[in-house]
């Protein structure tokens, strides 16, 4: 997704440890005409199939999928790293390792809001080792729900989570994929080094 790769060379910030510092426009700040931008890109990909829900985790998931999810008229759900105190018991959970905090997260979602009979479309901001993905995977295996496919506003293809979700006979589309951080530049998959 073109205005997408030129948002990230304008502003992106390429920090130590392979991490993309997107603050000005979708980890902090955000910009809802991208956004919207990007739940359309979401919708070209993915709106042919049957979707009655979008799933996501919080926080900076939510900017894209909760565009997702008007575009399609469809609810937006999405998992909670810290528990409720008015979250009843029914819940579906998954571990989440985060490697780039090191810590260890429990996602869990609310059972009610996500029976059998959905077809799920999972979006996230960012995929690296694809612990988040795969932790909101688990839930809709709990939840004996449908998984359409998985859709990511930036994809670090240098890291083992695209392959993790393909190899499972996932249907990913990420909008804009980083090939690697070389010399402190973002260099997207399919383009020239130079
Ligand atoms: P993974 O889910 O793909 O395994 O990612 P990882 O554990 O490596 O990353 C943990 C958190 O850091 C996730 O957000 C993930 O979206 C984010 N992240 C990973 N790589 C980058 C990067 O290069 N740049 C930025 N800006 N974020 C990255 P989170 O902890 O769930 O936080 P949040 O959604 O509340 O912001
Ligand atoms: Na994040
Ligand atoms: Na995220």
């Amino acid at each position: 997704m073109k205005i997408l790769e030129e948002r990230i060379r304008q502003e992106g910030l390429v920090l130590p440890g392979n991490v993309l510092k997107v603050n000005q426009f979708l980890n902090h700040q955000i910009d809802p005409d991208l956004m919207l931008d990007i739940g359309k890109e979401f919708v070209k990909l993915f709106g042919e199939q049957k979707i009655t829900k979008i799933l996501t985790v919080e926080s900076s998931g939510i900017a894209p999928a909760i565009m997702t999810g008007l575009l399609l008229h469809v609810p937006v759900l999405f998992a909670r790293k810290q528990k409720s105190s008015t979250m009843p018991n029914e819940l579906y959970s998954a571990k989440v390792y985060s490697y780039t905090k090191k810590i260890e997260n429990t996602i869990t979602v609310e059972s009610k809001f996500l029976p059998a009979s959905d077809h799920v479309l999972i979006i996230d901001d960012f995929l690296a080792n694809g612990e988040a993905v795969n932790g909101l995977l688990k839930i809709c295996q709990q939840a004996n729900a449908q998984v359409v496919g998985v859709g990511i506003a930036i994809e670090k293809s240098f890291q083992a989570g695209a392959k993790r979700i393909t190899d499972q006979g996932i249907h990913l589309e990420s909008l804009a994929k980083i090939a690697s951080f070389a010399d402190n530049q973002v260099h997207f998959v399919g383009e020239n080094y130079n």
